[in-house]
């Protein structure tokens, strides 16, 4: 192995050029493979995947559907084999189910998407022709679905918004929904983040006390039956019997899959949002920094800072000290200033004066523990409504915070902020240095230097790395790096770093009219700013998850196929099945010939 002589030193691979194919396309002298589909077996005896046959307990067995987020954490003792653990982050039944009847759904049908929501972890082991197989591991291999109870940890466990009928202590969840992005923590587990739950909660309307309706309308939760309509089947996702169960989704989960036996976490101290996930840096006096998005239009970038610091070393104690450092710290939120004048940023898009849209700010504390530093918020409050003490504080509404992520290399913070068509619309906030564009619709990166480079600050510079879309509109920048010899990128989501500290970029939503994809882009030096195009994934479908070693590259190809008129009556990707098939997200591996 070790197909780039020792990593990615230089990005010399050929761009894949901009395409709308029904395929993935990876650059000349790579190769590809699928690892595992929906539907693939996870756990030994699971039945094999059948499109016209499928039964919840077959794919509470199985790979579930629309593989999002991707993180491996190596088998203790192993070189070739990994943990890989993904995120199943919702369901399509239009395209899983022929004739689907979206007003009466079936009670089978509703219980295949609580399967085929949550989580999977399946052992791969590097194999000898290239890329990765999967093991059907006795010990490891699981499926976390909206079945698997999770524990509540951290200030706001127990906390009175957070009881129902079913669960009166307010510390026993079960099942997590909607995870999108995550991270690997530097202790050996997964993040995972609660993002877009509100869709699963049906009949605020018919909740009358004022203050929970606020809340429940800052979190998008109002109206009616839900699209999927689970509340027919279980009464917890009706609001107007059980107000609290949207309390119980928000959140960053923790999970071990070291040790399968082991109870996942929902993370109250990391505050209740639409997360995209969370990603953990250690600070140079050991204690953890997570960083993370709301990835709402005109919502928030945060940050939790540990009260404890990282134990090192693999023993049980220094695991179990690690996996409780998310559950007392500080919890901030992002304020930021330009340095330009806020004439200059005149909607153009273009460069101000002083040739960067950059500046400085703070991150304002919301809680610590069971103290808040929010007028007229408990510390409860603040960590069950993050959203509404953030509004409190004057926080900087972002273009849609999608992965924050710290380089390991260089302690700078890399936020995608993906688009927001609506920056600028009539009673809609404007553009300022930071969000530069209104109507962003290919969204921009943002750099993050913490003051003193020390992860613990309370205040940094900042500066736009990238300012996505066409390099030849004048409304785009790239690092200052020459715009005639970059890929076109759109709609950055995930972020990764390989071995040499290259940033690498997945999109959603590319709103060039061109497939999504994967992208490098070298933060340091020269080459800063020379965006080139590693893959892109069959139309339809978002790229996501990356994972980047020096052997081999991994891509969750997350809803292939899902395009304007497609079903599953008519489906309009055969990807990766070819023919006639249905397309089944999966994660790819890619490494070199
Ligand atoms: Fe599920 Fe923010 O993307
Ligand atoms: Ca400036
Ligand atoms: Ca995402
Ligand atoms: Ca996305």
């Amino acid at each position: 192995h070790g197909w780039h002589g020792g990593g990615w030193n230089s990005l010399n691979f050929q761009p894949v050029a901009p395409n709308t194919e029904d395929r993935v396309v990876v650059p000349r002298g790579y190769e590809q493979g699928v690892v595992i589909r929906w539907g693939d077996p996870v756990l030994p005896g699971a039945p094999r995947f059948d499109f016209n046959r499928q039964t919840a307990s077959a794919q509470a067995a199985q790979f579930g559907y629309n593989n999002d987020f991707c993180g491996l954490v190596p088998v203790p003792g192993r070189r070739d084999r990994w943990l890989m653990v993904s995120n199943h982050e919702y369901t399509t039944e239009s395209h899983m189910h022929r004739g689907y009847d979206e007003a009466n759904p079936t009670r089978e049908q509703v219980e295949i998407a609580w399967a085929a929501h949550g989580m999977s972890v399946v052992v791969v082991e590097q194999a000898r022709r290239g890329g990765l197989e999967v093991r059907l591991d006795r010990h490891y291999n699981r499926r976390v679905t909206v079945r698997t109870p999770f524990a509540v940890t951290g200030p706001a466990a127990g906390s009175q918004y957070l009881r129902t009928s079913a669960d009166p202590t307010g510390r026993r969840v079960l099942g997590t929904l909607n995870n999108c992005a995550g991270g690997v923590t530097p202790w050996g587990t997964i993040l995972s983040g609660e993002e877009n739950f509100n869709q699963y909660l049906a009949n605020a309307q018919a909740v009358t006390d004022p203050t929970t309706k606020a809340r429940l309308a800052r979190y998008g939760i109002s109206g009616g039956a839900s699209v999927r309509k689970w509340e027919r089947f279980d009464r917890r996702f009706d609001l107007a019997q059980e107000p609290n169960e949207a309390n119980r989704f928000g959140w960053i989960v923790e999970i071990d899959p070291l040790d399968p036996n082991s109870t996942p976490v929902k993370h109250t101290a990391l505050g209740r949002f639409k997360h995209e996930g969370a990603n953990v840096i250690v600070a140079r006096d050991g204690r953890v920094v997570a960083y993370m998005g709301d990835d709402e239009r005109f919502d928030y970038m945060y940050k939790f800072v540990s009260d404890e610091r990282m134990k090192r070393g693999n023993s049980r104690h220094a695991r179990e000290h690690n996996k409780r450092l998310l559950d007392s710290g500080t919890l901030y939120v992002a304020r930021f200033r330009g340095d330009s004048p806020a004439a200059e940023i005149d909607g153009s898009g273009t460069l101000p004066s002083d040739g960067e849209f950059d500046g400085w700010g703070e991150w304002v504390p919301l809680a610590h523990n069971n103290r808040s530093f929010v007028e007229g918020f408990t510390a409860e409050e603040v960590y069950v409504f993050t959203r509404l003490a953030a509004d409190a504080v004057g926080a900087t509404k972002m273009d849609r915070p999608e992965d924050v992520e710290a380089s390991l290399r260089s302690g700078r913070i890399y936020a995608a902020l993906t688009n927001n068509t609506d920056r600028g619309k009539p009673g809609k906030e404007g553009p300022t240095e930071i969000n530069p564009r209104p109507a962003n619709r290919h969204g921009h990166v943002l750099e993050i230097e913490e003051s003193r480079r020390d992860n613990t600050a309370t205040r940094f510079s900042w500066r736009l790395l990238l300012v996505c879309g066409d390099p030849n509109s004048s409304d785009t920048y790239f690092g200052g790096y020459d715009k005639s010899q970059v890929s076109p990128i759109s709609c950055p989501d995930n972020l990764a770093f390989d071995s040499r500290g290259n940033l690498w970029i997945s999109t959603d939503g590319n709103a060039l009219s061109t497939n999504d994809g994967l992208f490098a882009v070298p933060v340091e030096g020269r080459e800063r700013g020379h965006v080139k195009q590693f893959l892109t994934v069959p139309h339809g479908a978002e790229t996501c998850g990356p994972v980047i070693t020096d052997d081999f590259v991994l891509v969750s190809v997350q809803h292939p196929g899902e395009l304007d008129g497609a079903s599953a009556d008519n489906p309009l990707s055969h990807w990766p099945d070819g023919g006639t098939s249905h397309p089944r997200p999966s994660v790819v591996a890619v490494w070199k010939k």
